[in-house]
């Protein structure tokens, strides 16, 4: 991949993605982040949206970011790394026991990608859905969500649910998503606690 403005500016600004600079984009849109918030990063791995995240709200707040894959330790305290499956029935709890609820939930989760579009796709909206059911379990009431979606035919689904949850829902594409690109991002303002339980059956 060619070595992009916003490559370069990750790089000479010690973010470890240029996924960072859609982050800080899409805050200063909606301007969801404050100081002291608990947010759960899900699909964080190698770690720009938590650095951003750790950042926006200080070292009295906390960032918990999970990944299947490995997550090298950050130097930001307010950074705990849980090296987990979001499709684990029992993170919701694990979640929970440890942190309790949350103020925001990010996702950029993003399968590998097999070049067969309408698979990916398919794929990529499947862990959108589970990141908005995450969310359900997770999230305080007026908390806000923003998730990663790859555009295709099952967008108007997904995007149909998450109004069920949400007062409001938006979508963005930040200038730092390549344009070429199916990316675009959901976000969530306002979390609505009383359409949903509050918790997840484990089993
Ligand atoms: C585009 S990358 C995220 C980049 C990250 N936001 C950043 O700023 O550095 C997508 C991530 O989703 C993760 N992912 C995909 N499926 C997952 C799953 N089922 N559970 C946990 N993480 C998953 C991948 O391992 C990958 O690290």
């Amino acid at each position: 991949m060619k070595e992009d403005f916003y490559y370069q500016q990750a790089r000479s600004q010690g973010y470890r993605s240029r996924a960072s600079f859609k982050l800080l984009q899409i805050n200063n849109k909606f301007k969801v982040f404050r100081k002291g918030q608990t947010i759960i990063d899900l699909g964080a791995s190698p770690g720009g949206w938590s650095q951003v995240a750790s950042h926006l709200v200080g070292g009295n707040g906390k960032v918990i970011a999970i990944d299947k894959s490995y997550i090298s330790p950050f130097k930001e305290k307010q950074v705990e790394i849980l090296n987990k499956d979001i499709l684990n029935r029992n993170l919701p709890t694990i979640i929970l026991e440890t942190y309790g609820k949350t103020d925001g939930l990010i996702s950029d989760c993003s399968p590998n990608i097999s070049g067969d579009f309408s698979r990916d796709h398919s794929i990529q909206i499947s862990l959108a859905r589970r990141a908005l059911t995450l969310t359900q379990s997770l999230l305080k009431v007026n908390g806000f969500f923003i998730c990663k979606l790859f555009q295709g035919t099952e967008l108007p689904e997904f995007m149909k649910e998450m109004k069920e949850h949400f007062k409001t829902t938006k979508l963005y594409k930040p200038a730092a998503s390549r344009k070429k690109s199916a990316e675009i991002y959901a976000v969530g303002l306002k979390y609505n606690a009383s359409k949903d339980s509050s918790t997840e059956t484990e089993k």
